[in-house]
């Protein structure tokens, strides 16, 4: 299969059309941003990693009963994958208090939650994807009724098998962003990545930062906490 044009280019991404319409290819950069696009730099084969990191959980996932868009891993930084049409939220689940949460409601970071939190957002970059409601996305016909039940009870399913899979190898999963989209049959999918992009994974007993808040944070040590989340995982 090869790219034929691109498609799309976003923060991490370069998405290509291939020669069958209803598939693509996504190609993973290493450019980070932060701060919806304010701060911009590299974290060296954060490409690999993610691309890498994102097939395994979703290979996973697939098994546990969970659809997503994941195809064949073609090469290091490329996947094929269905095409879909994204349904505009940003998931968030939450396990722990941290990032937009503790600041919204003053919890301090690390503070479990009593009860799992869903949030969706709205993707529009122009707009800051403001957090947004069912009802909401209900009047703005962004998905169906049926269609955002189905996305929560998926969100809630990766949490658990994705919470219990990270403990073992001493990651604590505290949140996550996930975005689904609709095969051309209307099929809601797990698409876009699972990757310490996208979670915040803190390690079990240190508790120290395995994901892209060393970046966000001007921590540093990302490119070995990416690696590390990897060796973890899949161990290499
Ligand atoms: P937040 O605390 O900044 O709202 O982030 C919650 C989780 O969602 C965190 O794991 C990072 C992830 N996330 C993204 O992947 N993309 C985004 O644009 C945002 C705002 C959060």
């Amino acid at each position: 299969m090869n790219k034929v044009t691109q498609l799309y280019e976003g923060k991490a991404k370069k998405v290509w059309t291939t020669e069958d319409p209803e598939l693509l290819i996504v190609d993973y950069k290493d450019d980070a941003t932060a701060g919806n696009g304010a701060k911009k730099g590299t974290i060296h084969d954060k490409g690999i990693i993610n691309n890498r990191v994102t097939n395994h959980l979703m290979k996973m996932l697939e098994k546990e009963g969970v659809p997503t868009h994941l195809v064949e891993e073609i090469s290091d930084r490329e996947t094929i994958v269905k095409k879909v049409t994204i349904v505009p939220l940003e998931v968030i689940v939450r396990n722990i208090a941290a990032g937009s949460l503790s600041k919204r409601i003053g919890l301090p970071e690390g503070t479990p939650m009593k009860k799992t939190v869903l949030e969706y957002c709205y993707k529009d970059d122009a707009l800051g994807d403001p957090m947004v409601n069912e009802y909401h996305i209900l009047a703005m016909e962004w998905c169906t009724k049926e269609e955002l039940d189905l996305i929560a009870k998926y969100a809630l399913k990766v949490n658990e098998v994705l919470s219990a899979y990270l403990k073992e190898v001493n990651i604590q999963l505290i949140d996550f962003k996930l975005e689904f989209g609709k095969l051309s049959d209307g099929t809601i999918v797990l698409a876009d990545e699972i990757s310490p992009d996208t979670c915040r994974f803190w390690d079990t007993v240190t508790h120290e930062k395995l994901d892209k808040d060393r970046f966000r944070r001007d921590m540093g040590g990302e490119e070995d906490a990416y690696k590390e989340v990897m060796k973890r995982l899949m161990g290499e």
